[in-house]
């Protein structure tokens, strides 16, 4: 969590960075700030919220610096105020410091720093003092590499750091370990930044930094080191889509990503039949036990895959959340295949999961979204999801490339064990190119209207309908700020059908025809109780029955989920528009979660 980037080169800094931070907000967007040279003074700027409130306080003469650093908060270490954002200086003012991560031994640090009057609750202020007083006045660009080589091996946690001292005009300094910070170079500059879509469109060349890289750059140079030696990393071409960071059009990320999902569906499945899985499918094969760990949405896909999985080929999958997964002492070995999912590749907890899982022999595959993410150094197995960068905070179009990779999984597990299932890849190809389920946007936003002002919502479901309630629930609460919670529908009356009065909206998912009669039995026991039943289905023989219908298309019962995903994701955008929220952005959240 949390985003920095830093420009040295002939264009002017600050609006780069500015540019940069905004692409980054989406890691973390309680508070920003930025460093740069004013004449010879460095000088900082700190705001709570926006990065456009921060702009707002940069006057046009302090645009003119050509080097400068920028950071984008989400708290870890004291509140989201003006003392506690970044850039973070040394009590000499010598050492500004940025830093992505956590330094866990950090008090260890600070009570070895007496003299110090702090002015934040940060680690992050802590590191800085502790680099100028190791720096003991000697500036030189042989002390500043020989300290951090030294300073950062001794902490604890994860941190992609960049470094600006008052004396030094021309260069940034940068270290990373566990957090990620990527290099590009470009004519006449260089930059860091935390995530490559951040890096300004004239960049050339990228280098992703290793963990332990430590180094500096300045506008014509980025010098690498690693362990005390100069180091060459290979450099990849850039690739700069306009497109893939704009809202083309829509007043929100969330909005236009939503409207993408069915087209990641199409590309993912695309790129993986291009892809040779002669090698997974042997480990596929030779596993016995199947494991799927990820966190929020991606496990919600992983419930949908282990749900399909187990019905259609008859093979068991073991569960977990990754912030869960390795403090139960999984009996996982050699034996077993381990599925990882995540959009970002980059979440703290599935990261640490996957490492557990390697350690231990487990055969890992990764499905990310995220070609150059982490996970995919750790797993050696990587499916990859194309649907492309995915801004807002909420995930949805990445959720449907995740459903893609999952199903194909099922469907090399089924050729594997010679199952016949009930669906094709030619059944999901054809679903996703015959429309985008937008039919009921009307009826949606009618819904949203209706629903903006409530306290708490329930959302339930039966069989594959119990997860894609749970992620339809999940997507409205984050949104919108609304409680909801999900239920399977035969669970109601085992407690939670106490909560239901005539004031309960409750949504019902209802696309599994084997479970009309139950779910309708469930909804009668809801209704009798005074619930408004929303009913999201395509068998309109219950239209008359409920409070309000939303129609949606059928289509093979395993593959409704990839139909009932949209109306779910567009019921949680619209309600969190009604309420005039920023549904790219909500509260507390950020988009990758690089923290335990
Ligand atoms: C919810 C959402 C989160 C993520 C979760 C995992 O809309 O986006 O629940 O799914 O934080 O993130 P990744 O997939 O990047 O590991």
């Amino acid at each position: 969590m949390c985003g920095i980037t830093a420009y040295v080169g002939d264009d002017m800094a600050v609006p780069r960075v500015l540019a940069s931070l905004k692409k980054l907000e989406y890691r973390g967007y309680d508070s920003s700030g930025i460093a740069f040279f004013e004449n010879e003074k460095l000088n900082v700027v700190k705001s709570v919220g926006t990065i456009d409130r921060l702009e707002e306080r940069i006057c046009p003469r302090e645009k003119q610096s050509h080097i400068a650093i920028g950071h984008t908060r989400w708290a870890t270490h004291g509140k989201a105020n003006e003392a506690n954002a970044h850039p973070h200086l040394s009590q000499n003012k010598s050492v500004c410091v940025i830093h992505n991560g956590i330094i866990e031994n950090y008090l260890s640090f600070k009570s070895k720093l007496t003299n110090i009057n702090f002015y934040s609750q940060t680690d992050t202020e802590v590191f800085a003092n502790m680099l100028d007083v190791c720096l003991n006045q000697d500036f030189s660009t042989q002390n500043v590499l020989k300290n951090l080589n030294e300073l950062t091996k001794q902490i604890k946690g994860s941190y992609a750091f960049a470094i600006l001292l008052s004396s030094c005009k021309n260069k940034i300094y940068f270290a990373k370990q566990k957090s990620p910070l990527i290099l590009g170079i470009g004519k006449n500059f260089s930059m860091l930044c935390s995530d490559e879509s951040a890096l300004c469109e004239k960049t050339e060349k990228v280098i992703y930094l290793q963990d332990g890289d430590y180094g500096f750059i300045d506008k014509s140079q980025a010098q690498i080191f690693h362990s005390g030696k100069e180091t060459k990393r290979k450099q990849f071409a850039f690739n700069f889509s306009a497109n893939c960071v704009s809202k083309c059009g829509c007043e929100f990320f969330m909005e236009k990503e939503i409207k993408e999902g069915t087209q990641s569906v199409l590309a993912t499945l695309e790129n993986l039949q291009s892809i040779n899985t002669r090698r997974l499918e042997r480990e596929m094969k030779n596993s016995k036990k199947i494991f799927v760990v990820g966190c929020g949405t991606a496990l919600h896909a992983g419930e949908v895959f282990k749900s399909v999985l187990e019905k259609e080929c008859g093979l068991d999958v073991i569960l977990d959340y990754a912030s869960e997964f390795r403090y139960k002492k999984p009996n996982i070995g050699k034996d077993s295949l381990c599925i990882f999912i995540s959009q970002s590749g980059e979440t703290a907890d599935t990261l640490a999961s996957a490492s557990f899982a390697k350690k231990k022999g487990a055969k890992c595959l990764a499905i990310t979204n995220v070609q150059t993410s982490r996970i995919t150094k750790i797993c050696p197995y990587v499916l990859k999801t194309q649907a492309g960068v995915e801004v807002a905070v909420a995930s949805t179009k990445a959720f449907m490339a995740q459903l893609a990779a999952l199903y194909y999984l099922v469907l090399l597990f089924a050729k594997i064990y010679n199952k016949k299932i009930t669906f094709s890849l030619k059944n999901i190809l054809n679903l996703c190119k015959n429309g985008n389920n937008d039919e009921n946007f009307e009826q949606i936003a009618k819904i949203a209207q209706l629903i903006k002002d409530e306290k708490s919502l329930f959302f339930v479901g039966r069989g594959l309908d119990y997860f894609m309630a749970k992620e339809g629930a999940l997507k409205l609460k984050e949104v919108s700020y609304i409680h909801c919670e999900a239920f399977a529908g035969g669970e109601l009356k085992h407690g939670s059908l106490s909560l239901i009065d005539e004031n309960t909206f409750v949504v019902c998912l209802l696309t599994q025809k084997e479970l009309i009669n139950k779910m309708h039995a469930n909804i009668i026991e809801m209704q009798s109780r005074g619930a408004k039943v929303i009913l999201i289905s395509p068998f309109c023989e219950l239209k008359d029955k409920v409070f309000m219908f939303v129609e949606i298309r059928q289509a093979k019962s395993s593959l409704m989920p990839f139909v009932v995903s949209r109306p779910l994701q567009e019921l949680a955008f619209l309600c969190a528009k009604e309420k005039g929220l920023n549904p790219d952005m909500p509260r507390n959240l950020a988009k990758s979660v690089t923290v335990e």
